[in-house]
């Protein structure tokens, strides 16, 4: 019963529609009506600018970093990544927004940082990479989920430091999580195959 209530609480965290509130509290806007219609960190940044961007970012990574420390918090034995998942199944699908979320990208990064902070530092690190490289958030998204999962194969064995050990539900975690990110990127990969896919102003590759 008090595993249920964790992952309940962890879906009920990745609820929070941080986008959604903010535009409705301080801008009097609903997000998902105006640019790539995405309630998350970057069509707030698009639509409202850098200070509410910076907000959702960090409330949407801490979504999932609280709930991945939930099941230690709570001295329960229920494995953290599951109610790191919960929260990531509640951004997606928030029962405080329609069922009408996010895709995946800052919470997932959250329960890295709960699971470990050294690799999600390192996850940052290839999300920021490749968005310095193709100026486009939602490809490097897909690029570094793709990366970040084969690193949990291969980092235990080349690089220790990082990920001492072979976990083998942060593995299919991850492959999930990624088939995941990229079906909730579908229109972003039509726009990436169209041309019309958004950049970032600071990024190597600039408007055609
Ligand atoms: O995390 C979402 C990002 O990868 C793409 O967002 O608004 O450009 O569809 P958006």
């Amino acid at each position: 019963m008090k595993m249920i209530i964790i992952l309940l609480l962890g879906y009920l965290l990745g609820s929070i529609p941080s986008g959604v509130w903010i535009g409705r509290l301080f801008f009097q806007k609903d997000i998902r009506k105006y640019g790539s219609g995405n309630s998350g960190t970057t069509n707030t940044f698009r639509v409202l600018g850098k200070t509410a961007g910076v907000s959702v970012l960090i409330m949407d990574i801490l979504k999932g970093t609280l709930a991945t420390s939930l099941p230690l918090l709570l001295h329960s034995d229920l494995p953290k990544l599951w109610v790191g998942l919960a929260a990531i199944l509640g951004h997606t699908f928030p029962i405080f927004a329609n069922f009408k979320g996010g895709k995946a990208v800052a919470t997932s990064a959250g329960m890295l940082l709960g699971y470990s902070p050294l690799f999600f530092v390192y996850s940052a690190a290839i999300f920021a990479i490749f968005l310095l490289i193709t100026s486009t958030v939602s490809l490097s998204s897909m690029i570094s989920a793709v990366l970040i999962t084969l690193s949990t194969f291969i980092l235990p064995f080349i690089a220790p430091m990082i990920l001492p050990e072979f976990d083998w539900l942060l593995s299919v975690l991850a492959i999930c999580i990624t088939a995941f990110i990229f079906y909730r990127h579908k229109d972003n990969i039509k726009r990436i195959k169209d041309g019309t896919e958004n950049r970032v102003p600071f990024g190597l590759r600039k408007d055609d």
